[in-house]
């Protein structure tokens, strides 16, 4: 039975998308909006701007494109904003880095050199091979989040905003596990006055949103909103939050394959991933305590989608191992090479070899701007706190305290489409399918 449409509250005015950290990723974000507004490319990958949604029956042939059935921000409507610890304009920065380059980029210089980031919050402690002077200083933690609100204050006036949504692009943080100060929100706005160490620069980014009402969706594998203080915050503020790690490249083939070895229940004794990548994310990546944070986002994948515990004779010996080695001539095209030693009836052994060649930030850009579009259409529909609907997009996805995450990349897409059938009270697809042949 359809439910009741839910009331949401329309796209009108401009949407600010925000970016801590103006990369790679973020670089082949903008130029890739600008782009597709003028006409240039189309927005390839992206589930908001070309994904269809079937509604109703097999037989009633409806299937309207999502940014029809849902209330979305237009391109048009939206300003970029952004931080970082390098002052290069967001055209200087995709020029340095390649993804985009040649006639396409310089047919959107004017519109991308405009985009200027301000001063970051940054901490050398949390990313060791980065330094720049391009950077806030103040008498506290909670000092620096005032001065990220000013920011955002000023860019929602002077745009005319009408809402703001923050998208975490920044570099990989140094490992970082939940401790007292992330406990409460008083334990956390204690620990911005006071300096706390275990307070990464990301999270003061997040804390400023989240305060400001901004939703925030993290695209690194940092700990950042994953924390009881931030999760409270954003429920108490109304904000949708979500995060881990966008899903790309190898671990998006990972959470495509696995799936289907496992469905027919083929054994996995093995799965080694090895990766070399060229761009300042690998460089960041090199230090081990930032590949320490990588790591564990990449790892967490196979296990919750094989499922070791319940099927013990397929995958309890699973060796699953991932590396990535920073290699400069590469840029970022990343290349990535997968063995997967499997087996089937009667413990006989076979081999998969996977060989991606891939650009990362390509794949990252839609990501950026779907999670964008989808986390102010949240706060239009009155979601708050962790958006697990929005799995898809990550690899290591935040879910409620002592749930496991949905890796199945399948099962995730089913849940955003029934999530967004159901805010426009349209019957869920099970996919049960009897009724055609009653
Ligand atoms: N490219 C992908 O496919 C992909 C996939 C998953 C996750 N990620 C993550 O996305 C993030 C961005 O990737 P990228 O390839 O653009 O990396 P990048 O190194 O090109 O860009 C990151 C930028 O963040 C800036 N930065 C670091 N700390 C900051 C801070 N505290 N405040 C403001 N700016 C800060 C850096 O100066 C840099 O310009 C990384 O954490 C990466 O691990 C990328």
């Amino acid at each position: 039975m359809a439910q009741q449409k839910a009331a949401i509250a329309p796209a009108k005015g401009k949407l600010g998308i925000l970016v801590p950290g103006m990369g790679a990723v973020a670089s082949t974000f903008m130029v890739g909006v600008e782009a597709v507004r003028k006409g240039l490319g189309a927005p390839i990958g992206s589930l908001t701007q070309m994904g269809r949604i079937r509604l109703g029956k097999r037989t009633e042939n409806r299937n309207p494109l999502i940014k029809e059935f849902v209330s979305l921000a237009n391109l048009e409507d939206i300003e970029f904003g952004g931080w970082d610890l390098f002052p290069d304009s967001c055209y200087e920065v995709a020029k340095k880095n390649h993804v985009i380059f040649g006639d396409l980029l310089e047919k959107v210089k004017e519109e991308t050199h405009a985009i200027k980031p301000w001063k970051a919050v940054f901490d050398p402690n949390y990313v060791t091979r980065l330094s720049g002077d391009y950077v806030k200083t103040g008498s506290s933690k909670m000092d620096l989040a005032k001065q990220l609100m000013d920011d955002m204050a000023q860019f929602k006036a002077e745009k005319n905003l009408d809402r703001m949504v923050m998208v975490w692009c920044g570099s990989t943080e140094a490992y970082l596990q939940p401790g007292a100060v992330h406990e409460t929100i008083e334990s956390f706005e204690k620990g911005l006055k006071e300096n706390h160490p275990d307070i990464a620069p990301s999270m003061i980014y997040a804390y400023a949103a989240i305060k400001m009402g901004v939703p925030y969706a993290n695209g690194a594998p940092n700990l950042t909103v994953d924390t009881p203080a931030l999760i409270a915050l954003a429920k108490e503020n109304g904000v949708p939050i979500s995060g881990k790690d966008f899903k790309t490249g190898q671990t998006l083939m990972k959470t495509i394959l696995a799936p289907g070895l496992k469905s027919r229940l083929l054994g996995t004794e093995g799965w080694f991933s090895m990766n070399i990548l060229g761009n300042r994310d690998g460089e960041v990546l090199e230090a081990p305590e930032n590949f320490k944070t990588k790591e564990e986002s990449k790892l967490s994948v196979l296990e919750h989608i094989l499922q070791p515990d319940l099927y013990p004779e397929l995958y309890k010996d699973l060796v699953h191992k991932v590396r990535i080695n920073y290699y400069p001539p590469r840029g970022d095209n990343k290349e990535s090479w997968d063995n997967i030693d499997i087996f089937g009836w009667l413990n006989y052994k076979m081999q998969i070899k996977v060989n991606f060649l891939c650009k990362d930030s390509i794949l990252a850009a839609p990501i950026v701007l779907d999670l964008a579009l989808f986390s102010d259409f949240a706060q239009r529909s009155g979601f708050s706190g962790i958006q697990e609907w929005l799995s898809f997009y990550y690899k290591s996805p935040q879910t409620a305290p002592g749930l496991y995450p949905e890796h199945d990349i399948f099962i995730q897409l089913m849940k955003l489409k029934n999530t967004l059938r159901d805010t426009q009270g349209e019957d869920l697809i099970t996919h049960l399918g009897r009724e055609y042949y009653d």
